[in-house]
């Protein structure tokens, strides 16, 4: 068994009604819980000290998503606080806990309630700095549709209706540490990699997907500040969902990135915008399946820009230095 997807995305975010505006209007997220508390189980990050007010957080699902939530918002600025990732078997979490210390990160166990409507769990810091938790259970809610004889979405479906989280990307100073981190410690698998030059390669950035996965991507690194985040995404299923998404942030304001267009790593329709906190959002639709044997694509730096935004072949400078 193993790791089988990104369960939840917790992040920042200075104005916590904005962000519920666009997280719930907008993009169509369910709010399924919110408070304000002194946390004492906050990860605090980077030499940061509990604030000694009462932290606002949100938590919400998309309506395609059966547990409990997969988004928590908490008011305190940009960036990531941690991800979470669901493990197949109540098992992996000793074997992943025992894998992580033997790769030399920090571990330590989270205990049944330690977050919001979830299960004991391991949590570890990455080599760079990101916080990255794994978790067996969660509170299944389920979805409006429900599971007998189910309609194909719901009718009272908000904004871009997104369907799930689905992929985060993150940067690192030494992305090569930080694939190796994946593949060694969690049995991620790279699907594509981006290297400098095949006579002298250095790895740009890495596409890597759940043992237990068959998407694209499950979490990329790309080279940059440790403990930051380039964007998460939200998955559509087709390329007029995405084109319906772009309609509805042009309606609201919502500030665009790139996009629409498509990737050439993934194959994958791509809008990058940005949140009314200035973390970067995707809506991504279509992307291969990966097996087991799915062989690692290799991009080549002077091609990268093709490989990102296919049709363009360019990379503006907002989505190569931009990280929250
Ligand atoms: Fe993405």
């Amino acid at each position: 068994m193993g790791v089988h997807r990104l369960g939840y995305v917790h992040a920042r975010v200075t104005d916590m009604e904005d962000a519920k505006n666009h997280y719930s209007n907008t993009l169509g997220m369910k709010i399924v819980h919110e408070e304000a508390s002194h946390d004492s189980e906050r990860v605090l990050l980077h030499g940061e000290s509990a604030s000694m007010e009462p932290v606002k957080r949100c938590y919400l699902k998309c309506w395609d998503e059966w547990d409990h939530h997969s988004l928590v918002l908490e008011e305190t600025g940009v960036g990531l606080v941690k991800l979470g990732y669901k493990v197949s078997n109540v098992d992996d979490l000793d074997k992943y806990e025992n894998k992580a210390k033997a790769f030399g990160v920090q571990v330590s166990r989270m205990s049944k309630g330690d977050n919001l409507a979830t299960g004991d769990g391991v949590r570890m810091t990455m080599p760079s700095g990101h916080v990255l938790e794994l978790y067996h259970e969660m509170e299944y809610t389920g979805t409006d549709t429900g599971t007998i004889n189910p309609d194909p979405w719901p009718r009272d479906m908000r904004g871009v209706g997104v369907h799930w989280i689905d992929h985060c990307l993150v940067t690192a100073e030494d992305p090569g540490l930080f694939e190796r981190f994946m593949m060694e410690a969690l049995d991620f698998r790279p699907t594509e990699r981006a290297i400098t030059d095949p006579n002298n390669p250095e790895l740009i950035a890495s596409w890597l997907t759940c043992e237990m996965g068959q998407t694209p991507h499950d979490l990329a690194v790309a080279k940059g500040p440790d403990a930051k985040l380039h964007h998460f995404a939200f998955f559509l299923e087709t390329w007029n969902d995405l084109l319906r998404a772009g309609d509805i942030f042009s309606q609201d304001d919502v500030p665009i990135d790139v996009g629409p267009t498509r990737h050439g790593i993934t194959r994958g329709q791509t809008i990058y915008f940005f949140d009314s906190s200035g973390n970067r959002n995707e809506v991504f639709a279509g992307g291969y399946r990966t097996m087991p044997d799915f062989p690692t694509i290799t991009w080549t730096g002077e091609q990268l820009a093709k490989g990102i935004f296919y049709i363009s072949r360019e990379m503006n400078e907002k989505f190569l230095n931009v990280v929250t």
